[in-house]
């Protein structure tokens, strides 16, 4: 790391960049030796609040009581949209990109603020108030954030799950919450292939008696089962509401959202954010990390179901009266311009896509993207996971054509927005380093037992203060939220990933130290899919470990224990694949099942996982020592039949 190759600062040619090197250390110097200043200062910049706050942070992390700007009075639906009409009235807001590139809509902000008031009022039609918890299960079309700044307007709690969830993940995530009312489509596209949210809809809702009403957006025109009492026609009802609701008066510790995500163990958390914290920090970020200037056209290729999609597709762009494209289709289809294309198509400015596309754009060969003209960028982002240099110089080199600098943004669920990333006018880049912290943000190295290191150094990854747009509890369950991010290492929210620190200061991830897979960007839980493979009757016990993947980062490798005498043959496997899809989604299909008499243990019965991922990574040379074992046997068979 340290001998990587520097990219110095770029000067751009339209404009001056918001934040240069010596701007950067002094705001960042502010941010963390006077904060309540600093964030003072920020929160009236970026935010038009009703109601002034009492304090600015009232923080305590060996509690895990985290507040922001309390007491202060704003809301998020209002900050998105009606401040902006005064003069961005006619400005387009939302840029959608079908499935097909044939398909686009332009939203207005007047169109978004009649949009949003309509779906508000017909929220309240079925009775939904302040702190109601509202299910959104959509594809990627403008009404999923019509939904989600409608929930924000009247004060309910929007809970967004990603389309390609099954209904079992559905259910799981509605029940936890106690949605009562689903905002869902007809159905999805992607690539071509439909999606049966309506369908899917309905298979959830079988087990979940509170569920009163749903709203169904008839998007594809597709065949759907109807069920009269329970399920409305928006399109229908959206024309008898009025294109004004009025905004709800939030506190800026009001909840905004909840957001299903994967950690080691047990079911997935509902991460909690709040309203005003929440709202400040993506704003902030949107501007200062994409140095967004009034009148680009900014593109975050994420789905609305993922943190990105919240905080990078609507919440951020919208707070700054931004012009934001939302892409309902996929990077290769129809071909593998597609991306390019549609930068060409609308004269985007700012492109934020995932590592797992660059790479697999990146397969395909240059051609694909050479052959459009990708003039309108400036610059390039990438989130999600830890980007290979060899990804990160094609991107800069071949897609941004050594104009655009990278922005590699670190960040979580959890923490709301970017923490750690390049500032373009600030940051000289190092690919494959998320590079500095962003303000206010205070990372710090720790050792296995818990000891601060100093200067260049490798170990886990943790935040020493907090920073506005942090979650503030694991929705019904705060000991979980404590538990999970605060019991480590007193004093400390513990992030669970790894990183380096070298001698400029810079920090480079090195992904995950505990049981959660990053595969596409998509994160899952170890246990959340050997709970699915244990369900197979024949299954007497599962492990799963990730393994490096070209394409998508990481791979799934699946270790299974049969039930006595039985043989592991290709129909099997296609149950445990078809049992995974129905419990969890097709994102979570293990790559490769390996048939196991037995599994590593110690004595104690404890799994050892290390030894598991030495063998899915095919480096069983570096296994180590295997003596603790209850059985040193069962390794060598693992490794004399893995799967390579
Ligand atoms: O391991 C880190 C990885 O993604 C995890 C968070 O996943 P999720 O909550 O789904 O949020 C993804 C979008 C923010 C982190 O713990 N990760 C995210 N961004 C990066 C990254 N790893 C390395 N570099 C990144 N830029």
């Amino acid at each position: 790391m340290s001998d990587s190759k520097t990219y110095p600062i770029k000067q751009f040619s339209t404009h001056t960049p918001h934040i240069d090197e010596e701007k950067y250390l002094r705001m960042y110097q502010q941010s963390v030796q006077e904060p309540d200043k600093f964030w003072s200062r920020m929160a009236h910049e970026f935010i038009d609040w009703f109601e002034p706050w009492k304090t600015v942070k009232n923080v305590d992390y060996k509690n895990a009581s985290i507040k922001w700007f309390e007491g202060g009075k704003l809301n998020v639906s209002y900050n998105c949209i009606d401040r902006h009409l005064k003069d961005k009235a006619d400005h387009t807001a939302i840029i959608w990109e079908g499935d097909e590139p044939d398909q686009q809509r332009y939203i207005s902000y007047q169109e978004l603020h009649d949009e949003v008031c309509k779906m508000a009022n017909a929220l309240k039609s079925r009775g939904v108030k302040k702190g109601d918890r509202v299910c959104i299960y959509m594809p990627m079309i403008p009404e999923v954030g019509f939904a989600m700044l409608a929930c924000a307007r009247i004060g309910a709690v929007h809970s967004v799950v990603f389309g390609g969830f099954s209904p079992e993940a559905l259910k799981s995530r509605i029940l936890d919450s106690d949605c009562r009312v689903v905002i869902t489509a007809d159905a999805g596209v992607r690539g071509g292939k439909t999606v049966p949210l309506k369908a899917n809809t309905d298979k959830a809702l079988k087990d979940c008696p509170n569920v009163h009403s749903v709203f169904v957006v008839k998007h594809r025109l597709a065949d759907i089962d109807w069920h009269a009492e329970r399920d409305i026609d928006y399109n229908e009802l959206k024309t008898e509401m009025e294109p004004e609701c009025p905004v709800e008066t939030m506190d800026a510790e009001d909840p905004l959202f909840i957001l299903y995500t994967s950690g080691s163990t047990g079911k997935p958390k509902g991460v909690l954010h709040t309203s005003g914290g929440y709202l400040l920090h993506v704003a902030m970020t949107h501007k200062y990390i994409f140095d967004y200037h009034d009148g680009d056209i900014y593109w975050c290729t994420a789905d609305a179901g993922w943190i990105t999609g919240h905080s990078y597709i609507f919440y951020g762009p919208l707070a700054n009266g931004a012009t934001t494209l939302v892409f309902e289709g996929v990077p290769s289809y129809p071909t593998p311009s597609r991306f390019w294309q549609v930068v060409d198509k609308h004269k985007v400015n700012i492109f934020y896509t995932a590592p797992t596309a660059i790479r697999a754009l990146m397969a395909v060969g240059d051609d694909a993207v050479k052959s459009t003209s990708r003039k309108s960028l400036r610059l390039l982002g990438s989130v999600g996971e830890p980007i290979n240099v060899e990804a990160w110089e094609w991107y800069y080199k071949v897609v941004g054509d050594e104009r655009c600098p990278i922005v590699d943004t670190w960040w979580q669920t959890e923490t709301g927005g970017i923490l750690i990333s390049p500032l373009p006018g600030a940051t000289p880049l190092k690919p494959g380093s998320a590079t500095r912290p962003f303000f206010g943000v205070q990372p710090a190295i720790l050792d296995q037992d818990g000891n601060e290191l100093d200067g260049k150094a490798s170990g886990y990854l943790v935040m020493k203060d907090s920073w506005p747009g942090q979650m503030r509890s694991v929705y019904g369950d705060h000991d979980r939220f404590f538990q999970t991010y605060f019991s480590q290492y007193s004093g400390y929210y513990f992030t669970g990933d790894g990183a380096n620190r070298d001698e400029d200061g810079y920090y480079w991830i090195t992904g995950r130290v505990d049981d959660v897979l990053n595969v596409s960007g998509h994160r899952m839980g170890t246990a959340e899919v050997e709970n699915a493979l244990d369900l197979h009757p024949l299954v007497a016990e599962s492990a799963v470990v990730g393994y490096p993947h070209d394409i998508k980062g990481q791979g799934i490798y699946a270790f299974v224990i049969f039930k006595n005498g039985v043989e592991f043959n290709d129909e099997i496997k296609q149950q445990l694949i078809d049992i995974i899809t129905e419990e969890i989604g097709p994102i979570a299909k293990p790559d490769k099942i390996q048939w196991a008499p037995d599994l590593p243990k110690t004595r104690s019965g404890k799994i050892m996982r290390r030894i598991l991922r030495k063998i899915a990574e095919n480096q069983v040379e570096s296994i180590g020592d295997t003596s603790t074992l209850a059985d040193p046997s069962v390794v060598q068979h693992l490794i004399d039949n893995r799967l390579h």
